[in-house]
């Protein structure tokens, strides 16, 4: 089954969206396997943002990760990689469509709120990075037959 693995920014956090972000993950129906809450290493952080090493936001990145708490989740779910991307919105949240979490809470590029994988490869690559497997947990929700034919 494809997992991704989205993060609530510490903009998120502090702004006291991290339940309102969550529930439209859970009642869009993707299953949670993995959740934590911690404040991110600088060496965590520039493993996540490697990609990025080299483009001139690099630092105010990883400073801004780092400033204060986020939460970390893993949720599960066909095609779910590419649908979190939607319901997270573009990466601007000035131009991101309303209805999505950065178009309806965010208007600066470094203020976003969320970070979402953004291929199932990524995916794999950060789930691991920020979790061990112990740390996620294998279940399906009862309601799985109200949710697929
Ligand atoms: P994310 O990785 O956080 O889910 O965001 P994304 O895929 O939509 O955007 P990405 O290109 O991966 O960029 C990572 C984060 O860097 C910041 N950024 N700033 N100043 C700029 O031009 C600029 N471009 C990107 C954003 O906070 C973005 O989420
Ligand atoms: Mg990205």
């Amino acid at each position: 089954m494809e997992r991704t693995f989205l993060a609530i920014k510490p903009d998120g956090v502090q702004r006291g969206l991290v339940g309102e972000i969550i529930r439209r993950f859970e009642t869009k129906g993707f299953t949670l396997v993995g959740l934590k809450f911690l404040k991110v290493s600088r060496e965590l952080a520039e493993q996540h943002y490697d990609v990025h090493r080299s483009r001139p936001f690099f630092p105010s990145l990883v400073e801004f990760i780092t400033s204060s708490p986020v939460v970390a989740m893993v949720w599960e779910g066909d095609g779910v990689v590419a649908a979190a991307r939607k319901i997270i919105g573009a990466t601007n949240p000035l131009t991101a469509e309303p209805g999505t979490i950065r178009g309806d809470f965010g208007i600066n590029i470094g203020r976003n709120l969320i970070h979402g994988s953004d291929a199932p490869e990524t995916a794999k690559r950060e789930v691991a990075l920020w979790f061990k497997d112990e740390e996620l947990v294998n279940w399906q929700p009862d309601i799985t037959p109200w949710l697929h034919e």
